[in-house]
C-alpha cells in the first residue's frame, strides 16, 4: 500500500496564460467553477472559510457556496454558531475552493456580512423540509449530551410545525463575502504553478498581478 504521507503528484496538464485569464476575476470564478463542475469535482462547490475569535485565534470549516454575484460569495449558517459569532464580531473571512483533483485552487480574502432577512428567507424556502426542521432542532456549535437527545429534539420540532410550513429561524442566515483579493492557482510541473492574484483597489476596480509559485 502507498504511503499517503510520501505521495508526490507532478502537476501540469494545463497552464493558467496570462491571456486566459479573464479581466474580471468574478467572471473568471464562475468558469473554472463551471470547469470543476464538468470535471466531476465532488462537490466543487464546497469552500474551506476561515474566521478568527476575537482572541485572534483563526478556525476553518467547510461551508457550501449557494450564490456568487458582484456583491460576492454567499453561504447559509447558524448566526449563532462558532463561525457566526466569529463574524459578527470581526468580519474577517477567507474562502478556500480545493479542487485538487483538476489541480486548481482558488483563495479568497474579503470581508463577511449577513445578507437582508428576505434573501434567508427565500433561500430556507427552498430547503428540504429535513433541513429546514434540522435548522430549528439544533444549536450548532452547542454541546449537547447524546444524538438520543438531538434526535429527541428533532421530533419535537417535527410535531411543532406538523402540517404547515417550517419558518425560519430567526439566527439562521445568509452572509456574503465581499472579496478584497481573489487568486486562481493552477498546478504545473515540478512545482512550478501559476498563481494569478486579483487585488480589489480604492476606486473599486480589480489590479491583476502573478505571484511566484
Ligand atoms: C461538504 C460540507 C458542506 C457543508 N456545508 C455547510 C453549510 O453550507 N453551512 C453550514 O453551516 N455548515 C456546513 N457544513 C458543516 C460545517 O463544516 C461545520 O461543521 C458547521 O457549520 C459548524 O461550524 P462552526 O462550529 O465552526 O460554526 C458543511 C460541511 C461539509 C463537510
Amino acid at each position: 500500500m502507498s504511503d499517503p504521507l510520501s505521495q508526490h503528484t507532478d502537476y501540469g496538464q494545463l497552464p493558467l496564460n496570462d491571456s486566459d485569464v479573464l479581466s474580471d476575476p468574478i467572471e473568471q470564478f464562475r468558469l473554472w467553477l463551471s470547469n470543476a463542475s464538468e470535471a466531476n469535482v465532488y462537490e466543487p462547490n464546497a469552500m474551506v472559510l476561515s474566521t478568527v475569535a476575537a482572541n485572534s485565534s483563526p478556525s476553518s470549516r467547510t461551508v457550501l457556496l449557494r450564490a456568487i454575484d458582484d456583491a460576492g460569495f454567499e453561504f447559509f449558517t447558524n448566526y449563532s454558531s462558532i463561525k457566526g459569532r466569529e463574524l459578527i464580531s470581526n468580519p474577517a473571512a477567507a474562502l478556500v475552493f480545493p479542487w485538487y483533483s483538476i489541480h486548481r485552487q482558488v483563495l479568497v480574502q474579503g470581508i463577511a456580512r449577513p445578507v437582508a432577512a428576505a434573501l434567508s428567507d427565500q433561500y430556507f424556502a427552498t430547503r428540504p423540509r429535513g433541513s429546514q426542521i434540522a435548522a430549528h432542532a439544533s444549536e450548532q456549535s452547542q454541546p449537547i449530551a447524546s444524538r438520543m437527545l438531538l434526535e429527541e429534539r428533532v421530533r419535537e420540532c417535527e410535531s411543532e410545525f406538523e402540517g404547515h410550513d417550517v419558518p425560519r429561524p430567526a439566527d439562521w442566515g445568509g452572509f456574503v463575502v465581499e472579496p478584497s483579493t481573489i487568486e486562481f492557482w493552477q498546478g504545473r510541473s515540478s512545482r512550478l504553478h501559476d498563481r494569478v492574484r486579483f487585488v480589489r483597489s480604492a476606486s473599486d476596480s480589480w489590479e491583476r498581478m502573478r505571484l511566484q509559485p
